[in-house]
């Protein structure tokens, strides 16, 4: 017996050694961490289950069988974040590069499936050159079928990829069906034809860091969720996120204990909105001083800024959070934010994460580049992302709602619950001057009347009144009372039961 525990034990250190004691330095030199050290800062301590730890591919191609690593270049297994389970896979750079095979492919395929079976997260830790390039097609059948199970999972269990290497080729269609992708800056990059092929074909020279690195997914194509500085700082926060999440669509949020009054009045936000209509405010400030102990964690915080998305807890409970910024581009709508809302508030639908709303729109951003590009596609995303919902949706209109993006902020109209303004709101088709231009035309020589024109249209329109009036506001609240009346009534809603009719699925505009 002691024998076989030394036999064991001695197949599971070397197991453990990967590819071996020189790649692992050289992953250490380039500032990554290996594969094993990753899911040990990942998970709880000594939380780690692994499985197959023993797999080794079957190619006998090009020399291959001479070649065999236990685990074969991926650390699969399960495991708790702060005590709540999770699966993961971790790819090993030191084995081949963290390249694909079939059974590599298989280990991350069991995992998923046992993710889904029961009902947790799935998460991937990606470093890897792609598809093993002995196994030929036997690799790129393996990668489909990770595909079809993140196709299978979407929606049922959350899952998260975290890219700390290359990913290249189609092997980054896997994360792009995640929910959350996050990226390590300078150690990391995505792209479907990297440099080399890039200059080939089209005489562009990029680097690697330019054609898909952290900051070129975060900033430009929002490709990735977010951007962190080092393997570490990307490992806890994936921890953070975790904490806000349903471990699978048929469990509630998650409730944590919470040390701030869910009846706290802050009296600083009843001077937050300037008495200049045009002047902006950070619509930030806000999402801080409702969230229990001011704790936003952003998603896409680098891309489409004029909208805000991101998750808080209101007595202790997730709640997703959009908001338009009146910082940026004075809040309009426009393609990528409505894009990047869009995609938030069905993640938010599909989990069962009640959605905080909050409004400062002046309208679709006007232009060529908006239309040519297909603002009203884009923009009927999230439209129908709202209308589709059923979770809990509270919205509050602190200033602007004009137009037609009134009506898809998660208006009355779109099934919203509870449907506040503050008395700063002002609710209308358009803006006074633009309403009155087309209105009095015939007065546009004329500056008095049209200044007469604006100042009524003004009188009846910059107000909440007309649409509370009608029962399309349910109250006017005071700013300072906001957290206490929007707690009470997520509180309200933990009931909620709203059902779409049967459909197979509908045909949101893609
Ligand atoms: C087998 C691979 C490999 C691969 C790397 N290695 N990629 N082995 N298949 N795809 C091995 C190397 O031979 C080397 O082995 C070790 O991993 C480390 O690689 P290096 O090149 O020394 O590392 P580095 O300089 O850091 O470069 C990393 C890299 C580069 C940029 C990823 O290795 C590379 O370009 N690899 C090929 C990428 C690629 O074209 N993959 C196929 C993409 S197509 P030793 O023994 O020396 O340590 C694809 C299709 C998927 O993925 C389709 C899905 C639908």
């Amino acid at each position: 017996m002691k024998d076989i525990q030394q036999q064991l034990e001695a197949r599971r250190e070397e197991a453990r050694l990967g590819g071996g004691e020189r790649r692992i330095n050289v992953q250490h030199s380039k500032g990554k961490l290996t594969a094993r050290e990753r899911i040990e800062l990942l998970l709880d301590e000594d939380s780690f289950e692994e499985f197959d730890m023993f797999v080794t591919h079957r190619c006998t191609d090009f020399g291959m069988e001479k070649q065999k690593h236990a685990g074969d270049g991926v650390i699969t297994g399960w495991g708790t974040i702060n005590g709540r389970m999770v699966y993961v896979y971790s790819q090993d750079f030191t084995v081949f590069g963290g390249s694909l095979s079939e059974t590599h492919a298989q280990k991350i395929c069991k995992i998923m499936d046992m993710a889904v079976q029961n009902g947790a997260p799935v998460i991937g830790l990606n470093d890897s050159g792609g598809a093993r390039i002995q196994e030929g097609v036997a690799s790129l059948a393996g990668y489909a079928e990770v595909f079809q199970r993140n196709i299978m999972a979407s929606g049922v269990v959350p899952q998260i990829s975290v890219i700390m290497g290359p990913c290249a080729g189609g092997a980054v269609y896997s994360p792009a069906m995640t929910d959350f992708i996050f990226m390590v800056k300078d150690s990391s990059y995505m792209f479907v034809t990297g440099p080399d092929v890039v200059k080939t074909v089209t005489n562009e020279i990029v680097t690697a860091e330019e054609l898909g690195g952290a900051i070129t997914h975060t900033k430009k194509s929002s490709v990735a969720d977010g951007a962190f500085e080092n393997d570490v700082e990307a490992l806890s926060e994936v921890r953070r996120l975790v904490d806000f999440l349903p471990l699978n669509n048929q469990s509630k949020v998650p409730v944590r204990p919470f040390f701030d009054d869910p009846d706290r009045i802050d009296a600083s936000l009843d001077t937050l909105v300037p008495e200049n209509p045009n002047a902006p405010y950070d619509m930030k400030e806000l999402i801080v001083k409702l969230a229990d102990e001011g704790d936003f964690y952003e998603i896409q915080e680098e891309f489409a800024k004029n909208i805000l998305t991101g998750f808080i807890r209101l007595e202790g409970s997730t709640v997703g959070v959009v908001a338009n910024q009146p910082m940026v581009l004075a809040g309009c709508l426009d393609i990528d934010s409505s894009r990047k809302a869009a995609r938030f508030v069905r993640f938010c639908d599909a989990f069962e994460i009640p959605i905080l709303t909050l409004v400062d729109v002046p309208g679709f951003l006007p232009g060529t580049s908006q239309e040519f590009g297909g603002v009203i596609k884009h923009g009927a995303k999230l439209l129908f992302a709202y209308g589709e919902a059923t979770v809990p949706k509270v919205t509050l209109i602190t200033r602007k709602a004009y137009g037609g993006a009134y009506d898809v902020m998660a208006s009355k109209h779109l099934r919203g619950d509870f449907n506040y303004a503050w008395p700063t709101a002002e609710i209308a088709v358009m803006g006074a001057k633009g309403a009155t231009e087309i209105i009095h035309r015939a007065d546009l020589g004329d500056a008095e009347k049209i200044a007469q024109h604006t100042a009524d249209y003004e009188d009846r329109f910059a107000n909440p009144f007309v649409a509370a009036e009608r029962g399309f506001i349910d109250e006017v609240i005071m700013p300072a009372s906001s957290r206490k009346r929007i707690c009470r009534a997520f509180a309200s809603l933990r009931g909620k039961k709203l059902q779409n009719p049967w459909k197979k699925h509908g045909n949101i505009p893609l």
